[in-house]
Order: C-alpha cells, then structure tokens, then sequence
C-alpha cells in the first residue's frame, strides 16, 4: 500500500488562516506522485496546486518536490490527497484550519475534535487493480470496503479489533471533520441515536443545519458537532455509500461512538436506523439543498450579480472505439467521459509551464463555452453517434477579475444515472442554484440565490439534472476543473482554465519556484 510517512489515512496538517506551510514530498514509492491541497486557494501560486500534468510534472520514484501552501481565506476542514493517476486511494490526510489568534469558531467552541476520513481498503495494489481495468476499457473494480479512518469495521470478522472508536463523555459536544475521500461513490453517514448539526463544508462556515444524516460526495469535507447527549451506551458511526442505480455488497463501514461511564455496554451497539437506503435520491438532494452560507459581519460574502462569461457544461459518460476492437466497454468501445463532448487528453508537459512559458503546442484555447448540440439531455437511451466524445487537451481563458457564472447539465446517455461531483481548483465558488432536468436559461435563474448561497469547491450535480456556480476569477493561474468521481476523471472528465493575470504585481502569478520536476 503506497502510504505517507506509513499511515493510512496519512498524516493530519494543523494551520491557522493565514498561515504559509511548506511540504517536502520525497517519492519513496514505484508510481509518480503529485500532492493536492483540496480547497486551498493558493492565491496566485499555482506552482504548488499539485495536480500531475496541469501545474506540475509527476515526483518521479526517487525525486522530491517542497509544496508552499498558502492558507488565506478558508477555515475550517480541508484536506490533501495525491493527484496523480489513483494514488490518491490510500495517499490523503486531513487539513485542519483554525481560526486565526484572536478570533474564533462561529459557534461554542467544541469540547474535543476528530478527523473522520471515510476512505476504502483494496486487498490489493491500487494501481495494479486499475491500470488493467482501464486499459481493457471496462469499469475500473471498486474497492473491496469503505473504511472510517483507515478501518473498515466490525460488520466484517477480520477487521473487527480494529474498528475505530471514539470516547465521549456525556454532556460534552465534539466537533466531527467529516472528509469525503471515497474514489467513486457518495456516502451517507449517521451515528445512531443522535443529531448531527453541520456548520461548515469545504472550508468555510454555513448556517447550522440540524438532520440525523449526512450525504458526502468525493472531495467534499463537513465540519460536524456531535452532543453527546443520550444514554451512555455504545453508539455505531455508520457510512453508506449512495448509488444511484445498482446494489453491491459491502457497502456500510462503522466506527463505535463510546461513552464514558459505569454501565453495561451492548455486545452489539445500536445501529443509525435512519441512514438512507443506498438509493434513496430524494434523501440525497434533500440534504445537498440545504446549505447556506454564513454570511454575517464576521464572514461576508460577495456573490457575483452580474455575469461576464457563462458557460453552460454538459456531463457525460460514452465510449470511443477501440483500436483493435477488443475493448469491454459499451458496444466494443472504450468508456470516455467527457466536458462539453471533449474527453480530456493530459499533456505530455504540464499546462502551467507551458502556458507561463508560452511553449506551442502543448494544449489549445478552445474549450467550448457551450456543448455541441442540444438534445433532452435527461432522457435515456440517444442515438450512439451522440456519445462518442472528441479529444483534446482544451482550456478555456478567463479575464482577469471577471465574474463567471457554469452551469453544468448532466446528460444520461448511457442510462448512467450518477451524479458528479464536480471540482474547482484555485477557487471557491457559490453555489447558485440547481434542479432536475435540462436547464431553462429562461426560468431558471429566476430561482437563483444570490443573497447567501454557499461557498463550496466540489458540487454534487444532479443525477438528473443541472447545477449553477458562480466565482470572480480573481486568482491567476492554470487551475483543473473535474469530477471527483476518479473513475470519469480517468475516463476525461476534466478541462482546465487559464485566468489571466491582472494589472499588478499582487495580480500576477508568482515566480516558479527555484526547481520544477521535469517531465
Ligand atoms: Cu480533490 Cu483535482 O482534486
Ligand atoms: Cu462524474
């Protein structure tokens, strides 16, 4: 198992906002690596973002690379992962950022934290697993069991002693740092008995919202606080993974909520009655609309009004023919996602050098602001000459400082119902408004909140339908935008941008640091 410093999950980083926080990275391992801060702005230091073939070449085994991050804006729970390949399986860790000295939580400050990573085990080389899946076309295998830090649990004998547990004491209030670090599905997540109130997602602070369950996607982080206040007892923490469309075994993990005290412990704790089956939709988007940002005095918020460039971004998964005919993906072919019909190519050099540079060749400009043709993009079941994406290695340039509005629109055409957590580097941006079906640009952005939508970095779009951000490119660089699912950002679910540098020294991207990797 490729880990970091050998932990599994990998080492927790505790800052404060604004804070400066230089990583060293030796590859010690057989694949290339690339480390991502999820969620961190790195204001006009794109150098360090991380992923593998945008911002930087691979760490090759052997080579180092000393990340700088630069905490400014975000408080609360983030987290790094690898960003090269699948690496990021077993290679991620939670980031923690506190409020800076003098100011504090927007809430009673907690009595006691933890980083609750819900991740998975594979019996085997991650690597190995996938590489043979994708190159034969077919659907990568999932893992073998989602895990609560590192440990898939007690429903399953060989893991039973392991399961992680945490102590609490009666009265007391803990705060959770939910991280989703699962590859492909969304989870659910519960501790029996008790109610959950959420006060943060993706490193900024949301009006507390009260419910009994959680729905995480890949790459989103929730800050938690758990009251311990029922009967001392054992209590189960449960994940659920939530798939929209087929069953599989395997699919919950726990963790025990302990209390601590004189009474007699079940020998099996109670179990979250009211974490949803694993495709209940409706629970799903109930829970996903209910966010809020803060938006007071303390943590204001500036939603763009008015929009400059808009983009409206269709989602799908098809297949490209094979070569020799032998693929195992739909109809022969090769399973492709795709942005907008084009399927993601990464370069041979990565898109910031080439762009800070001005190297030729590398990638084009022509990421298209709108998809090719229109269709019911909900209904099942096109023609499949509309599922066979092009490819290219597209980027689409922003002005500095202008207000984006994306609206991204799933499309079903292989009856693949999924939703997408689609992710933003180099930003936060706020979450306007979403729905089912196709997007009206008439109607539709009537709906929109522009008085306190939430900030996020990763939205979960819709099986079934569409999803509005907005953000002010403000920050100068070449940042990555995919879904977080890995199987459809292997499969080319990914463009990037390029926001131009502005007017200013303060708005131009910083000097590469003195060694960049080759590639
Ligand atoms: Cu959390 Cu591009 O990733
Ligand atoms: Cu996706």
């Amino acid at each position: 198992m490729l880990t970091v410093n050998g932990q599994f999950p990998g080492p927790p980083l505790y800052v404060r906002k604004g804070e400066r926080l230089i990583v060293n990275v030796y590859n010690q391992g057989t694949y290339n690596v690339t480390i991502h801060w999820h969620g961190v702005k790195q204001p006009r230091n794109p150098w360090s973002d991380g992923p593998e073939y945008v911002t930087q070449c691979p760490i090759k085994p052997g080579a180092n690379f000393s990340y700088e991050i630069i905490f400014s804006v975000e408080e609360g729970t983030l987290w790094w992962h690898a960003h090269s390949d699948w690496t990021r399986a077993t290679v991620h860790g939670p980031i923690v950022v506190y409020p800076k000295i003098g100011t504090n939580y927007p809430f009673p400050k907690p009595d006691a934290e933890f980083p609750i990573v819900l991740g998975e085990w594979y019996k085997g080389d991650v690597m190995e697993i996938i590489q043979s899946a994708l190159i034969s076309g077919g659907e990568p295998n999932t893992s073998d069991a989602y895990t609560i830090n590192g440990q898939p649990g007690d429903l399953y004998n060989c893991s039973k002693p392991g399961t992680f547990n945490i102590m609490v004491d009666y009265g007391k209030t803990y705060l959770l740092r939910l991280i989703g670090s699962i590859m492909n599905e969304e989870m659910f997540f519960a501790v029996a008995q008790h109610n959950l109130t959420v006060v943060g997602r993706d490193g900024a602070y949301i009006k507390p919202i009260k419910t009994d369950y959680i729905m995480i996607t890949p790459g989103q982080t929730m800050d938690i606080l758990l009251t311990a206040n029922k009967s001392p007892s054992h209590y189960y923490m449960a994940a659920r993974a939530y798939i929209g469309a087929s069953a599989y075994d395997n699919t919950t993990t726990t963790a025990i909520v302990k209390y601590r005290g004189n009474y007699s412990a079940p020998s099996t704790p109670a179990f979250p009655s009211q974490l949803p089956n694993f495709t209940d939709i409706n629970a799903a988007t109930n829970f996903t609309n209910r966010f809020r940002a803060l938006a007071n005095k303390e943590h204001p918020i500036d939603v763009p009004q008015t929009v400059d460039t808009r983009l409206y971004i269709t989602i799908s998964v098809g297949a490209v023919p094979c070569v020799n005919n032998s693929c195992q993906g739909p109809a022969g072919g090769k399973l492709a996602a795709s942005l907008n019909n084009i399927s993601f190519v990464e370069p041979g050099v990565d898109l910031l050098q080439a762009y800070y540079r001005k190297t030729g060749g590398i990638f084009t400009a022509d990421f298209p602001d709108v998809p090719p043709y229109f269709f019911n993009f909900t209904a099942d079941g096109l023609p499949s000459n509309l599922s066979v994406p092009l490819k290219g290695t597209k980027v689409k340039v922003l002005e500095f400082n202008s207000s984006v509005e994306i609206v991204f629109q799933v499309t079903n055409i292989f009856n693949a119902a999924e939703n997408h957590p689609m992710h933003l580097h180099g930003y936060s941006f706020y979450h306007v408004g979403s729905g089912f079906g196709n997007f009206d640009n008439k109607t539709d952005p009537k709906g929109y909140n522009l008085v306190d939508p939430p900030e996020l970095n990763t939205v979960a779009v819709n099986s079934n339908g569409w999803a509005a951000i907005r953000f002010r490119a403000d920050n100068p660089g070449v940042w990555f935008m995919h879904c977080h699912l890995e199987r459809h950002a292997s499969w080319g679910m990914d463009m990037a941008f390029i926001v131009k540098n502005g007017p200013t020294k303060l708005t131009t991207i910083r000097r590469p640091p003195r060694y960049l990797n080759p590639c």
